[in-house]
């Protein structure tokens, strides 16, 4: 089956140019440092379109099918833009990203707002601007948008969150769908909410019901398994409750390959899958096909993004490991300090270089726990080199921070040799606009 570019290390675009040094769509990786700074994020605007493409022809045969963006895995202004451009919606899960895309101009209709503890003012901040869909998480959620809705004398459509029990094989962290997890109504619950909504939350109506089994995922049974349990569920409510739904909407997860021991589906693969439980388990079930929503984030922009960073001071350990400290780390990337995330690298102006060493790639913070790669082997590394760390264009930005103080840096897109501005890098005035010192202590 097509390759499809979340299984490639590199962004699509990526090659080495004349000058022997690494290029992403059409830019030169030293030439963009020497531009914008170090820590850069470099966004490949060809492989963002390419996913999108891989997964509208995937589903093609699908009539009834909404890709949207799950918006947490980088969210700015840009990407909101892009989406719109692709024809995919947003899957929100605050009141930030849900302004985000209201600042962007984005079809508030296309969007799913999803989250476990969703405030009233952000519930307030959906229906006031007329929300497509809202996933309804939990029982509370429930009386307190019902509530809203009935003051402001508004129905509401919505999906119903459930936990569908579905184990996939990734990081605990990033495992939603089985019984043992903060999301979503448990089985047992459902009917208790179905009925709750049709005899007293009537400002509400369930369009269907949403799962999400997890992230960086490798197996397809597992897209088989959450279509069958939402299906089997679906004809369960038609029959108890004499509702019919006509959505599911089953998330995201599909994984990105971020070193060669990484052997993700491709996305022809998984739509395969699911549309051949969609096809086999409404007629197992009775169920008419509903309209099909998925909402991938990590590899929508995973393979897309790479950091560059500069190398600075090293240091040798005595009969030990070699640490070669870059000038980003943690506040850009905290994936490996928090999920033993492994990337790749290469060192962009000595890629094809033979003198090798193993080094471990150290952050700038004050943690030991601050490793961007352990014992990589490398070209031997020289303060000043730029180093390049690829997919890190998913959960890198939008998780980053400012631990230490360390500015946000910068983002840039690139493609056809250009490359934009999407973020900005912070400055230190920025970082202190909030601080406040109280009056007793001017
Ligand atoms: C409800 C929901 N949908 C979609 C996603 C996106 O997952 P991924 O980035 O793995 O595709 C997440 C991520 O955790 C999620 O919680």
């Amino acid at each position: 089956m097509e390759k499809t570019a979340n299984q490639s290390i590199l962004p699509i675009s990526a090659k080495i140019n004349d000058k022997g040094n690494l290029e992403i769509g059409g830019c030169d990786v030293i030439e963009l440092a020497q531009k914008y700074d170090t820590p850069l994020y470099v966004y490949d605007e060809a492989t963002i379109k390419s996913i999108c493409n891989s997964y509208k022809t995937a589903f093609e045969k699908y009539k009834n099918f909404q890709p949207m963006f799950a918006s947490k895995a980088f969210m700015t202004k840009y990407m909101c833009k892009l989406m719109q451009k692709e024809g995919f919606g947003l899957d929100v899960v605050s009141g930030g990203e849900l302004y985000t895309a209201i600042k962007s101009g984005f079809d508030m209709s296309k969007i799913v707002f999803n989250g476990n503890n969703k405030s009233i003012d952000e519930l307030e901040m959906a229906l006031d601007n007329n929300i497509g869909r809202i996933s309804v998480d939990n029982f509370l959620e429930l009386a307190l948008l019902d509530n809203l809705a009935k003051s402001k004398n508004k129905n509401i459509d919505i999906f119903l969150r459930i936990t569908p029990g579905i184990e996939c094989h990734t990081h605990e962290y990033i495992q939603t769908g089985h019984l043992d997890s903060k999301f979503g109504f448990d089985l047992t619950q459902l009917d208790e909410a179905v009925e709750l909504v049709k005899e007293q939350y009537t400002s509400l109506n369930i369009k269907g019901l949403h799962a999400h089994i997890g992230s960086q995922i490798f197996e397809t049974q597992v897209y088989y398994d959450v279509v069958e349990v939402i299906l089997k569920e679906m004809a369960r409510i038609k029959e108890k409750h004499s509702i019919e739904l006509q959505e599911m909407n089953i998330g995201g997860g599909l994984g990105i390959t971020y070193t060669e021991n990484d052997t993700p589906p491709s996305i022809n693969e998984i739509a395969e899958v699911i549309l051949d439980s969609l096809e086999s388990n409404s007629k197992k079930y009775g169920i008419n096909s509903p309209k099909l929503y998925i909402e991938p984030g990590r590899s929508i922009v995973g393979t897309a993004g790479a950091t560059i960073y500069t190398v600075g001071s090293s240091k040798q350990v005595p009969n030990g490991k070699k640490y070669v400290a870059l000038d980003g780390g943690m506040s850009d990337n905290p994936r490996p300090s928090m999920y033993q995330a492994i990337y790749t690298a290469v060192v962009a102006d000595k890629v094809h270089s033979d003198d090798k060493e193993i080094v471990t790639l150290a952050g700038k913070h004050c943690e030991s726990g601050d490793i961007i790669i352990k014992d990589i082997e490398l070209p031997k590394l020289e303060e000043g080199d730029i180093v390049c760390v690829f997919n890190t264009g998913a959960y890198g930005y939008s998780m980053s921070s400012n631990y230490n103080r360390v500015l946000k840096p910068c983002a840039v897109t690139v493609q056809n040799g250009q490359s934009s501005v999407i973020i900005k890098r912070e400055t230190y005035d920025e970082l202190i606009s909030h601080d406040v010192i109280p009056d007793y202590l001017s």
